[in-house]
């Protein structure tokens, strides 16, 4: 097979929070992949950075008090250490907000206006009066123009699916200050997709005649072609976090104009560092301007697929640049069966995960779940542990640790110089398997990663079989047939070193262990087309332990807490604004007119979800079905009262529900949960007699 060289990235993930299992999901395929290439002997460079610009993080970084710069910087270096120490081993991991991606940005951004593919027109956008910017459509929200569902995003409606444009909304408001937001015009640039419609549609044809792109991405994006390429807006209005649009001051490139940048940038500073052997500065301009002789293959999962598919070809097309040559899309990680959760203690962080458990077992369940489509992904925390306990440690490690005692006992740890003509044969048929199945059905390339463990686990009960029907240890008791308990010692090493070669890609570091006791180094597959015979082995060490669910059920407390216990708020609203106590025994107020007491829409809420608030000692997140009134979040200062959010699931409440929605530091609280009592532990939920329904107002 011809040598290729590949460049590898993942998806950028955000500088404004942990890395979790659902991101470990997309970076373990992506270095699984780049590990198996390498090992079918290609040459590949593999880059990731962190995608450091944008609103939500210039808004973090102002509500933790510290400048944009510390945060992200910090940020960098957890995210740094969370893939290191999970075995995602990136040649270079940058920042987006680098000199190099600057100036890669601004260069593909003059090629792109000298080409005429940019045009300015005034864009009239909802504006925040009071914290003087422009927002998002994920920063603003109001009732939904369509089904009237209160409280929607800026560009979707959760309720009905319908999208819009955030001044179509009814009422909006400002997620960042509550205030009412007013429409305000500006001059905006934008990149004009349409010309390179053509461009892009033989693309797309290549990628799908290739396999560069899945047959599902294939539809999704030619239906999106039939609707049009409409203009893309690149230009953000200062106050922003990013790179300011050379000769437009106080214009931003939107964040994701220099994030796939970004790919480009960690990739120059990788060739300009010198530190990987074989690459220099000049690489890097081969690299991009020839789509020749080298390939260009994206990681992403299946949220971010229009950017990955439309803008960024059509970007480096512009430019004048090469293209990708694969898009891999990915589905989106649930555990247990359900989204992450919070509350659920499902909502793993990758540092917690790695305090508890090995990374290697999740590398391995993660491999058996995935496959080249775009299917979502299940952590099932009962199936991790059993497969990874039977296949690794029952299966594979058992096949060294039952025979490498007796060939250290018998035959001072060294293989035989020559197998049998049987064991031989059963060699043969063990490797040839996985040259069938695996290289040449090409299963890794094509990141059937269940196909190849399904083909490993079949080889390797086949060894144990093997083993089993020749029983070494009563061979071992009989002095006159040690030929025969050598050559099954051999050929039971064997198996395990080239179940050990396949098993690299996926758990390189309990592989390496398996090396270091085998005495040789499996750096390709073709490593095991002969079998290593007269040869010292190590001592055997345990490779790897069984998971004990002790473990996982503390990971899944620990999730739980370490949501709760995060640091408090340098600043911003404080969360007893909100709560009831600040009402309770106060003496009784003045008396009302009953058109008084009419102001107030108070109503029946069902509890849908209720949650800790990471970062809060005080509050509970609910969530509650508000009837014809759609869903509302209400933050509710009882936690101390009600420790288990869980049970309150289901059960119905009294909210108001025209008090005007509350910006905290942890989303808008959309109305005020009613309860008696004094504060603190002495607070209750009023209740309500069977019958009420969800919205019903309360009179
Ligand atoms: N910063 C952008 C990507 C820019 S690429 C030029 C972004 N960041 S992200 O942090 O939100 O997501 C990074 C990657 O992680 C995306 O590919 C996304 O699909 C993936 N995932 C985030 N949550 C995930 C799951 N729960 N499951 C699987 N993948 C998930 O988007
Ligand atoms: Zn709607």
């Amino acid at each position: 097979m011809s040598q290729r060289e590949i460049l590898v990235t993942s998806a950028l993930p955000y500088a404004n929070g942990q890395i979790h299992l659902g991101h470990m999901l997309e970076h373990i395929q992506a270095d699984i992949w780049v590990r198996a290439m390498r090992m079918a002997g290609h040459t590949v460079h593999f880059v990731c950075a962190d995608d450091a610009h944008g609103t939500s993080i210039m808004l973090r970084a102002e509500r933790e008090g510290i400048t944009p710069q510390a945060l992200i910087g910090r940020v960098l270096e957890q995210h740094r250490a969370d893939f290191r120490d999970f075995g995602v081993a990136y040649d270079h991991y940058a920042t987006t907000d680098g000199e190099t991606n600057r100036a890669l940005t601004g260069a593909i951004w003059e090629q792109l206006k000298a080409g005429g593919h940019v045009e300015a027109r005034p864009v009239t956008q909802l504006y925040d009066p009071v914290k003087r910017m422009f927002l998002p459509d994920r920063f603003i929200k109001g009732e939904c123009p369509h089904c009237h569902s209160k409280d929607q995003y800026g560009d979707a409606c959760e309720v009905c699916g319908k999208t819009y444009t955030p001044t179509d909304l009814i009422e909006p408001y400002s997620v960042v200050s509550g205030a009412t937001p007013v429409e305000k015009e500006s001059r905006h640039l934008f990149v004009k997709l349409a010309d390179f419609a053509e461009r892009l549609t033989h693309w797309l044809e290549q990628r799908r005649a290739d396999g560069g792109l899945q047959p599902e991405v294939v539809n999704k994006l030619k239906e999106w072609f039939a609707e049009g390429l409409r203009s893309w807006d690149v230009s953000r209005d200062a106050p922003y976090f990013g790179f300011e649009i050379p000769g437009e001051p106080g214009k931003y490139f939107y964040v994701w104009v220099d994030a796939p940048v970004g790919y480009l940038a960690a990739f120059k500073e990788l060739c300009e560092s010198g530190r990987k052997p074989g690459l220099d500065g000049t690489d890097f301009d081969r690299f991009l301007r020839d789509d020749a002789g080298t390939e260009l293959v994206h990681f992403i999962g299946k949220d971010i697929v229009y950017f990955h598919t439309l803008f960024w070809p059509a970007m480096l097309m512009g430019a004048g640049l090469r293209t990708p040559s694969a898009v891999n899309v990915h589905g989106f990680l649930t555990v247990n069966g359900a989204k992450m959760s919070k509350s659920r203690g499902t909502f793993i962080e990758a540092r917690t995960y790695l305090r508890h458990l090995e990374p290697d077992y999740l590398r391995y369940f993660f491999a058996t779940q995935l496959g080249p489509t775009l299917a979502d992904v299940d952590l099932d925390l009962k199936a991790f542990e059993e497969r990874v306990n039977s296949h690794l440690v029952g299966k594979w490690v058992n096949i060294a640790s039952r025979t490498a005692g007796f060939l250290h006992k018998f035959f001072d740890g060294r293989l035989a110089a020559k197998l049998s003509a049987e064991a031989a044969g059963h060699y043969a048929f063990a490797r040839n398997k996985l040259r069938d199945r695996v290289d040449q059905a090409r299963s890794f390339e094509r990141r059937d990663y269940a196909q190849v463990l399904r083909e490993i686990i079949d080889v390797t009960d086949y060894a144990n079989a093997i083993i089993d029907e020749n029983k070494p240890w009563q061979l071992a008791r009989d002095e006159t047939r040690r030929a025969e308990l050598h050559d099954i010692g051999t050929l039971a090493i064997n198996f395990f070193r080239l179940l050990t070669a396949y098993l690299k890609p996926v758990i390189p570091a309990t592989a390496a262990r398996a090396e270091t006791f085998l005495g040789d180094a499996l750096a390709r597959f073709d490593c095991v087309d002969r079998p290593l015979l007269d040869h010292r082995i190590g001592t055997f060490t345990p490779l790897i332990t069984r998971i004990d669910r002790k473990q996982i059920d503390a990971m899944i407390e620990a999730s739980k807490e370490s949501l709760q216990s995060a640091a408090p708020p340098a600043s911003g609203p404080q969360p007893s604004a909100l709560s009831p106590q600040s009402a309770a025994l106060s003496p009784s107020p003045p008396t009302i007119s009953i058109d008084d007491f009419a102001k107030l829409d108070l109503r029946i809420g069902k509890v849908l979800q209720c949650e800790f608030v990471d970062g809060s000692d005080k509050l509970l997140r609910f969530e509650l079905d508000a009837g014809e009134l759609g869903r509302r979040q209400i933050f509710s200062g009882i936690r101390a009262a009600y420790r288990e959010p869980d049970k309150l699931i289901g059960r119905k409440v009294v909210f108001i529900a025209n008090l005007a929605p509350r910006k905290m530091r942890f989303g808008v609280s959309e109305g005020m949960i009613l309860s008696a009592g004094a504060g603190g532990e002495a607070l209750y939920l009023l209740d309500v007699d069977d019958g009420a329904q969800p919205g019903m107002p309360v009179k």
